[in-house]
């Protein structure tokens, strides 16, 4: 079951991006304050938290935003599942309601960054696998060696160059 998170979710939700990978313990002082900004009023509706539970614990964890600077497009900053659950179709089933929700909003793009490292390769996969094209790529991004990808997803059926003349 997917569904908003709450305050309470926290800990659990930093644990989970732990565990998956993401991001290393000394690393999450400033999630943790994106987290805690994400439920101030005035930007609770551009920045969200969703989770999934599954067999009754928190299995998966994203947060989304608007990029303030576009004309509706939106950035899927992270996504994790418990390397347990991994490869069960929960991150899809996340992506899935993502894209739905900012679809039936009026949202157009969806954007998603990852490494280029071989380590990132089954990420890569799992987006490319959802219908998201390499759309940019920053060169030494990460580090040398390590690019920054970015993949790009048309949420509106609407094509768009639609609007030039
Ligand atoms: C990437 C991630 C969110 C995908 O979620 P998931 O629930 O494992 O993926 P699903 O079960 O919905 O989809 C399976 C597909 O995802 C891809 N995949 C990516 N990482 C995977 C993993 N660790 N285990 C299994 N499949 C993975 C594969 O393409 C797989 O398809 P395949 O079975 O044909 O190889 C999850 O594996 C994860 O948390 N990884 C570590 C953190 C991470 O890399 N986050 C993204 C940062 S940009």
């Amino acid at each position: 079951m997917i569904r908003a998170a709450r305050p309470a979710d926290k800990q659990s939700i930093l644990d989970l991006m732990v565990a998956a990978g993401l991001f290393v313990r000394e690393a999450l002082p400033p999630i943790e304050a994106i987290f805690d900004e994400s439920f101030s009023e005035g930007v609770r509706a551009e920045r969200r938290w969703i989770v999934c539970e599954h067999d009754g614990q928190l299995a998966g964890a994203a947060y989304y935003a608007h990029e303030t600077v576009s004309d509706r497009v939106w950035n899927l900053f992270m996504i994790a599942v418990l390397p347990d659950t991994q490869g069960r179709g929960i991150g899809q089933e996340i992506v899935r309601h993502v894209e739905v929700e900012l679809t039936s909003q009026g949202e157009r793009i969806l954007i998603v960054e990852t490494s280029s490292l071989e380590d990132f390769a089954r990420t890569r996969k799992f987006y490319i696998e959802l219908g998201f094209v390499e759309e940019a790529r920053i060169r030494r991004y990460y580090g040398d060696g390590n690019d920054k990808i970015v993949f790009y997803k048309a949420l509106s059926v609407v094509p768009l160059d639609a609007h030039k003349s």
